[in-house]
């Protein structure tokens, strides 16, 4: 086999705050990825460190009257100890602020002055004479130029939404200390980005290293026009690495986190007496970032732009995803939702959450929902229902006999199982987790039946059927081992239990292939409990504070903007693109049957026509305003590549498209005679 060489980062997270379920989205779902790669037999590595820098941990520093190096160090520790609880392993975790990060940053650094990158300029920012620093628009408050309320932020006005610059603040005041703030020039060195746009429309726009929608949005907000030149300096005072040729200055935040990277695999390969420019300078190594959209911009511009400058590998993949909200809204102290690693793992399994988090992740930029009854009902379901389940249920009859001598026949179950194999890798390799545990679930649906038809509870005592009880659980096990080994990547702990129960341990994703048979199975141990709904209300509870800061910690605001403009109000998620709208396969349908559903206030079931022999059953609302008799023969136009919905009353499997706003107030799309059942509405 030959194997590829995986490179794999999440982005380094800021030293200034605990990890907490939104960053988990991330550090899971690259954890997920990583261990796919390696159960597939490719080299893989999880790469990440602490992105320490910048003015936040100085500031933050000064409050606890301690260095900042303390300050880091402790907070290292808690970001590895809630990796840990939650099975996010990192080949190496490093930090920015490292000896090896420092050189990279001076290499990166000649390189970009000898391409004559640099320029220097002057400018004029607010001052805290009393603090002694520059001050970040958010580290000043006043009065909203626009509306005058009062107690504004230097960013952005809460009330009116007017975005402006600190110094168009009416009373100024800084947060740090009160004094009123100063403006001071100041000389800064900037990138000449625009040097490369040439490159960077061409890398951004290949179509092979972004998402589509990553890629117009780049296009769309930052490419058509001239790039602006990239403010990379701070003055003193600031916690960071001084520019080796430019002394009193300190290379931004932003300069020496994305380097970190390099750092960190530096870290790694001097470990494992591994060769760095196989790894950094090679064509043969895969490189894939993974990130949040937040920081898009960093990852997609200025960083492809500086290793490309300084002859290191440009990224294969910048893989993007969405923010986590939960229950639909923004993670918020007030609601206690905004629940910290350490607080979960208190309280519920982190299984739980690797599991949901993978059946919600797709390969777009989509927020992702935690719905707090449907990650108790899905866990509790798929989990526990299906997949542990089908263990539990027979492990106990087989302990003193083991596996049948040969695998019985089981009508093609576990064939049918290998099969899907193939198409499961894919999702995972494509990041459509909710695809891959759509799939895994569908095999679980088929195993379980099986073993409800066969009751082996019942066969358990009655002597005359050991040998048929023998070779049920034997199927049953091994459906089930073959399910673990698909949920590794997603759930360690219960491959590695696998493992145990049956003496061999997963070691690769083609042991789904076969079966085992003939060995000996060790006790039950207990692998997941129910979900307890008691205790995610306790983690709530925990979690809420009446604190008015709602929002999370982000350095990136906390940081005087780079002058590219704001990136946090783009209505990117909001937007349908072109290739979101025709993934939507419109059809023109035919109503054939039409029935009320007498327990349901608004729901018609109808049974529509594609043509040919293909029907769809719908469960419409608009039974306020159309008789089932109204409806027959009428063509329709229907959404027909929906994923089908379970509901009360049967599974829906598309949408009618109508408008009005319900109720009475329904008015069905129509077409003209003459159209088709089955053609598409373009
Ligand atoms: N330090 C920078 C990254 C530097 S990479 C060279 C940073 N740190 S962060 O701690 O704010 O965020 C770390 C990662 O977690 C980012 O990719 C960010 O998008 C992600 N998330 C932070 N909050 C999140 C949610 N609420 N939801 C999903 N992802 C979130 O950015
Ligand atoms: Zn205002």
């Amino acid at each position: 086999m030959t194997g590829r060489r995986i490179l794999v980062t999440a982005a380094l997270p800021y030293a200034n705050g605990p990890i907490h379920i939104g960053h988990l989205v991330e550090y899971i779902q690259t954890d997920i990825w990583v261990r796919f790669q390696k159960l597939r037999g490719h080299r893989c590595i999880y790469i990440c460190a602490d992105d320490t820098h910048g003015t936040a941990i100085m500031i933050r520093a000064r409050q606890e009257k301690r260095s900042e190096e303390e300050l880091i160090a402790e907070m290292q520790e808690s970001h590895l100890r809630d990796f840990n609880a939650f099975d996010i392993v990192f080949d190496n975790y490093g930090s920015t602020n490292s000896e090896e990060n420092r050189q990279f940053c001076t290499e990166i650094w000649n390189a970009l002055r000898s391409n004559n990158l640099i320029v220097q300029r002057d400018v004029s920012q607010l001052y805290d004479p009393e603090a002694g620093t520059f001050l970040a628009d958010r580290f000043v408050k006043g009065t909203c130029p626009r509306c005058s309320a009062p107690d504004q932020y230097g960013d952005n006005c809460d009330k009116c939404g007017a975005t402006y610059s600190a110094a168009d603040l009416i009373d100024p005041v800084s947060t740090l200390s009160v004094a009123t703030p100063e403006m001071r020039t100041q000389s800064h060195l900037f990138v000449q980005l625009e040097s490369l746009h040439a490159f960077l429309d061409q890398w951004t726009q290949s179509g092979r290293h972004l998402q589509t929608e990553v890629a117009n949005y780049l296009k769309g907000h930052f490419l058509h026009e001239q790039l602006r030149d990239w403010d990379i300096s701070r003055p003193d005072p600031y916690f960071g690495f001084e520019i080796p040729d430019s002394p009193g200055n300190y290379w931004y935040v932003w300069f020496d986190a994305p380097i970190g990277y390099i750092a960190s695999t530096k870290q790694w390969c001097d470990r494992h007496g591994e060769a760095f420019d196989q790894w950094w300078r090679s064509d043969e190594t895969e490189i894939h970032h993974f990130i949040g959209k937040d920081i898009i911009y960093f990852h997609t511009l200025f960083w492809p732009g500086m290793l490309k400058s300084a002859g290191f590998s440009l990224p294969t993949k910048v893989h993007i995803h969405g923010f986590l909200t939960v229950g639909g809204e923004k993670m918020a102290k007030t609601k206690g939702t905004f629940v910290m690693a350490s607080t979960y793992e208190r309280h519920l399994d982190p299984s739980y959450l690797r599991y949901y988090y993978a059946s919600k992740l797709g390969a777009r930029l989509d927020d992702i929902d935690l719905n707090l009854d449907e990650f108790a009902t899905k866990v509790n379901a798929d989990i526990v229902g299906k997949v542990v389940n089908l263990a539990s249920r027979s492990a106990k009859f087989v302990q003193t006999m083991g596996l049948s001598a040969e695998y019985p026949a089981d009508s093609g179950l576990f064939e049918q199982g290998a099969m899907a194999g193939d198409a499961i890798a894919e999702a995972y390799e494509q990041g459509e987790y909710n695809k891959a545990m759509r799939m895994i679930m569908e095999l679980a649906d088929r195993a379980n039946p099986y073993v409800e038809a066969a009751e082996p509870w019942k066969m358990a005592k009655d002597p005359s059927q050991t040998q048929r009880l023998h070779d049920v659980c034997t199927v049953a096990l091994n459906l089930f081992r073959q399910l673990a080994i698909y949920l590794a990547p997603v759930l360690p702990r219960l491959a590695q239990q696998t493992g145990q129960l049956f003496g061999t341990p997963i070691q690769h994703w083609s042991d789904s292939k076969t079966q085992l048979t003939g060995t000996a199975i060790a006790p039950f141990q207990h692998m997941m409990k129910r979900v307890n709904k008691k205790d995610i209300q306790k983690m709530i509870d925990e979690s809420r504070t009446d604190s008015d800061v709602d929002s999370e910690p982000q350095q990136a605001t906390n940081e005087p903007e780079s002058v590219a403009g704001p990136l946090h109000d783009e209505p990117l998620a909001d937007m349908c693109t072109i290739d979101d709208f025709v993934k939507v396969d419109l059809r023109v349908a035919r109503v054939v049957a039409a029935e009320d559903v007498p327990e349901a206030r608004k729901l018609s079931k109808i049974t529509l026509s594609l043509g040919g022999d293909e029907q769809r059953i719908v469960f419409a609302g608009i039974k306020q305003a159309y008789q089932p008799d109204q409806l027959v023969g009428r063509l329709v136009i229907m959404a027909a590549n929906l994923a089908p919905r379970k509901m009360k009353f049967g599974v829906s499997e598309g949408m009618i498209l109508a408008a009005g706003a319900g109720g009475k107030d329904v008015f069905l799309l129509t077409v003209d005679d003459g159209a088709q059942p089955g053609q598409r509405v373009h």
